[in-house]
């Protein structure tokens, strides 16, 4: 049965991280998968998370199982920052359950809107690939519009004509905060021209938020989400832990459901259970569980949203000095300076990301996505100059 599967590409952005592992080069520099990295380029648990684990170690008197739905003290802690301390249900409106990371989050929300009937994902182009590789695995036809306008600014011609066309068995997904792969953002003005747009439409909207205050801050950044919501019946919401919280490898998310109705909610969410059941039975919980430790404890939370600061001011200094350098060759690096979270495209073409990644040890994704927070005041001077050289 198993002997003709034929062999798939290895997940070319998680390739990177071998190809980059094998170069001996001392001073090869690691822009490819997501992840934050300090001035030293070191991916540290946050001090927050340790002090939650060593909590969590002392206090825990049981790994008996919790259910699908995970732990729910860590889904509640979170919906304040979400959604907002006014309104952090809607009215009873909001529920979510835990799920394993992100991915686990957005590959919930896609299945159970295709329970729901479902067949297309309306999605910017580009993407973070896995959008459209989820739904290739559920049978889900993708549908993209241009989401980057030639000048590093959103292109809202794109969305605009994406919406009009949108129809009832759609899903529109639209990044949060910290677009993923380009760093490119809607302003307040164009969330609220979105989330006008949305309430005319049939379609439902998902909003991937993987970044939440690695942009401008865990209020501005939830901004788009809470635009869109107070002016939608009904909307999903995948929310990632990992980058936030320092906790990748984890795997904390969490899938958040509004529904038209509170009444509907029970039975909208006994399809994440019963297909969470399906899929992994439950999350895992211990990086949940620290997650609820830090919100629960007002000095721990101080101690997170101080890390997170400095992580955001890190990657702002570096994005400062790209907008500064501007033109690297044929490639203009001042629209980085406007961008937000961990990455932005450079613009270089497929044949460029080889020959800077040979020439000078610089690791990058195919489509020229780098991660910011790979570059250090060691090392930006010189992924500067590799650029200029490869596009000269
Ligand atoms: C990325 O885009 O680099 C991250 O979201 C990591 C991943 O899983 O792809």
């Amino acid at each position: 049965m198993l002997a003709h599967l034929e062999q798939q590409p290895a997940d070319a952005l998680l390739a990177l991280i071998k190809l980059h592992d094998a170069d001996p080069r001392a001073d090869k520099i690691d822009l490819g998968v997501g992840v934050y990295r300090t001035g030293q380029g070191e991916t540290p648990v946050f001090g927050a998370i340790k002090a939650a684990e060593r909590v969590l170690v002392d206090t825990q008197d049981s790994k008996a199982y919790l259910g699908p739905e995970g732990d729910m003290g860590f889904v509640r802690a979170l919906m304040p920052y979400v959604f907002g301390e006014g309104a952090p249900d809607m009215g009873g409106r909001i529920e979510g359950m835990q799920t394993p990371g992100g991915t686990g989050s957005l590959r919930l929300a896609l299945a159970m809107a295709k329970r729901a009937g479902a067949t297309r994902l309306v999605v910017g182009n580009p993407s973070w690939p896995n959008h459209a590789q989820i739904c290739r695995d559920l049978g889900l036809e993708v549908v993209e519009f241009n989401h980057a306008a030639p000048d590093g600014t959103a292109d809202m011609d794109g969305i605009r004509k994406a919406i009009a066309d949108g129809g009832e068995h759609d899903v529109l997904m639209l990044h949060g905060c910290c677009h993923n792969p380009t760093g490119i953002d809607y302003s307040e003005g164009e969330w609220d021209e979105i989330a006008g747009l949305l309430a005319d439409s049939p379609m439902l909207p998902l909003i991937d938020l993987a970044y939440q205050g690695l942009g401008h801050g865990m209020e501005e950044d939830a901004y788009g989400v809470r635009r869109v919501l107070v002016s939608v019946p009904e909307a999903m919401v995948s929310y990632s832990c990992d980058k936030n919280f320092g906790l990748y490898r984890d795997r904390v998310g969490a899938l958040y459901v509004m529904a038209r109705d509170a009444a509907d909610l029970p039975a909208i969410m006994s399809h994440g259970h019963a297909l969470a059941r399906a899929n992994w039975s439950q999350p895992p919980d211990h990086g949940g569980a620290a997650v609820r430790i830090v919100l629960e404890d007002e000095k721990l939370t101080e101690q997170w949203l101080d890390e997170l600061d400095q992580m955001r001011e890190r990657m702002r200094q570096m994005r400062a000095r790209l907008a500064q350098a501007g033109q690297a060759g044929s490639v203009d690096l001042s629209p980085m300076g406007q961008q937000n979270g961990l990455f932005s495209i450079v613009g270089l073409t497929g044949e460029q990301v080889l020959e800077i990644r040979e020439k000078h040890g610089v690791y990058m994704a195919g489509s020229s996505r780098i991660n910011v927070a790979g570059l250090t005041a060691g090392n930006i001077e010189k992924f500067i100059d590799a650029v200029a050289d490869v596009s000269a």
